[in-house]
């Protein structure tokens, strides 16, 4: 069946069952696989190795991805006692119970450092790496399937390959992917990439034939994630947005087609996306990290001509719509590895614009998208650092309160930081905008609180501010111990508001 996708002939003598494949994993390696969000990554092999552990096998390793994946992959592993370590970022419940709960060691990292990381050694020998393709060309590269990710490290960098044809990925994949690989300091030359669709590697991962020790076949669909319809909240937010950039237009700090977008994950950002379907802006172009639902729309609406990105991230209902129509969007569409869709150099000659979420945000502000009141892991920074460092304008959207209104998402002081003060430009919920360029710390926090915080707070805000400013220090003022106060009573009586 998959043998015509082999166009390597000698090859097809490495075809096995996944539970054959599964066998180079032993205990105690560490394992490279491609993925990023739950697109691309393999299937198979990974249920075989999480069944060998269930029948009894001692058996735990490393797992470094591009980002999340699936739940074959992070929730079967879990489930099994298979994940110990893992790097960097996911989003399955299973893991993410896992990490909180101290049974997994992870780290979470920007994801531009990710594929350097292993190119530098920095983790250690990789001894595998199982990658998702849909074919294998006659010179022996791989195609990637509906992401790249860390895949070309890992395939460069391990011992071994395990290769998974998915027969359920569609084959006008073929001629999306741009891959380009980095060397190592003191030899790293510039990235050649000035604009959004530009081309500058292969369409396949180059790979040494011998490396290459199974070849698996499956059809086993990409677990994608559901969605969030777009709700009030967001539409607003979005629409603050828009009216943000007319402004930034109209004052000749942005082109009228705007600059390259960059837009994070999840419900908030799609609806962000989907607001321009509806402006009156256009020759639109992206260099982001994932492309999701409201890309096709923009396409569709002929307002994005290229968009460039890691991997295909669409919702149920998206992934249809992709599928069906995959040469389509592929004309439009440009998947580069990980280290290139996010790099900071490229990022920053093209002057991305980065749009990102925050679990909450503080009145000079520092930014959390990472750890619920402070200690819980939610997923992981991401890419979001990537680009906020790097961006032209960097943009964080959060909605004013969570938990029915008991937990204000503008507080005195974040409880983790991801992203500080120094990188962030604008901050939006749906309450306002608040444009924190050139802004003292003092300043910066008024604009928020004013612009930005729910009304139910603002008055508790205002006070905080207000007695943080009678102390000694007038730069950025702050009562520490009042400050986190607001966590704090949350955790013990169910809501930040004073009762
Ligand atoms: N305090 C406590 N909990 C909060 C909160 C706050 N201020 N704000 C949100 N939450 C909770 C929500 O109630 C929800 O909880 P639940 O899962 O128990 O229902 C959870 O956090 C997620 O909130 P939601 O509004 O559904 O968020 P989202 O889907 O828009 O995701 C992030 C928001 C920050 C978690 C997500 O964007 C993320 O992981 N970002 C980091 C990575 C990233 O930016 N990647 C993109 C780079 S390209």
């Amino acid at each position: 069946m998959i043998k015509n996708k082999i166009r390597r002939k000698e090859l097809c003598n490495k075809i096995m069952s996944p539970r054959e494949a599964s066998m180079f994993v032993k205990d105690g390696m560490t394992v490279a696989t491609s993925g990023f969000t739950p697109s691309g990554y393999p299937k198979a092999v990974p249920l075989e190795i999480a069944k060998r552990a269930d029948e009894g096998e001692e058996i735990g390793i490393t797992l470094i991805t591009g980002a999340s994946v699936g739940d074959e992959l992070d929730g079967a592993l879990t489930r099994s006692g298979v994940l110990k370590r893992r790097f960097p970022y996911q989003t399955n419940k299973y893991s993410r119970n896992g990490i909180n709960d101290g049974e997994i060691a992870y780290q979470d990292m920007h994801l531009s450092h990710v594929p350097q990381f292993i190119s530098y050694g920095f983790f250690g020998k990789i001894d595998v790496a199982i990658v998702e393709a849909i074919a294998i060309t006659e010179n022996g590269g791989i195609v990637p399937s509906t992401s790249v990710g860390i895949s070309p490290q890992a395939i460069r960098y391990a011992d071994k390959v395990i290769v998974e044809i998915n027969t359920s990925q569609s084959m006008d994949l073929e001629g999306v992917h741009d891959i380009y690989m980095t060397e190592n300091p003191p030899n790293r030359k510039v990235i050649p990439i000035t604009s959004p669709g530009d081309r500058i590697g292969t369409t396949y991962i180059e790979c040494d034939p011998n490396k290459i020790v199974a070849i698996v076949e499956t059809d086993i669909t990409d677990k994608v994630r559901p969605l969030g319809p777009i709700d009030g909240n967001s539409k607003l937010i979005s629409q603050y947005i828009m009216e943000f950039f007319q402004w930034e237009v109209k004052n000749g700090r942005l082109p009228k087609n705007l600059l390259p977008l960059q837009s994070g994950v999840g419900s908030v950002a799609n609806a962000v996306l989907g607001g321009l379907v509806d402006s009156n802006f256009n020759d639109l172009t992206c260099y982001t990290e994932v492309i999701q639902d409201s890309m096709f729309d923009l396409i569709d609406a002929g307002k994005v001509k290229v968009a460039s990105g890691t991997s295909f991230t669409p919702s149920e209902e998206g992934l249809k719509r992709l599928n069906d129509n995959m040469g389509h969007y592929a004309k439009h569409c440009v998947l580069r590895p990980m280290e290139i869709s996010n790099h900071p150099e490229v990022a920053r000659r093209l002057g991305v614009i980065a749009m990102n979420t925050a679990i909450e945000v503080d009145i000079f502000g520092h930014v959390n998208s990472t750890n619920i009141m402070g200690s819980r892991l939610m997923n992981g920074i991401g890419g979001s650092g990537d680009f906020t460092r790097n961006g032209y304008l960097s943009i964080f959207t959060t909605v004013s309160s969570a938990k029915d209104g008991d937990i204000s998402s503008i507080v005195p002081m974040v409880s983790h930081v991801d992203h500080t003060e120094h990188d962030i430009e604008v901050i939006v919920t749906e309450r306002g905008l608040a444009d924190l360029r050139g802004l003292s710390p003092k300043e910066r926090a008024r604009a928020i609180i004013d612009k930005c915080a729910h009304p139910d707070y603002k008055p508790m805000l205002l006070e905080y501010f207000q007695a943080a400013e009678k102390g000694r220090y007038k730069h950025q003022p702050h009562m520490i111990k009042e400050a986190l106060s607001w966590h704090d009573r949350f955790l013990e009586t169910g809501s930040m508001k004073l009762k």
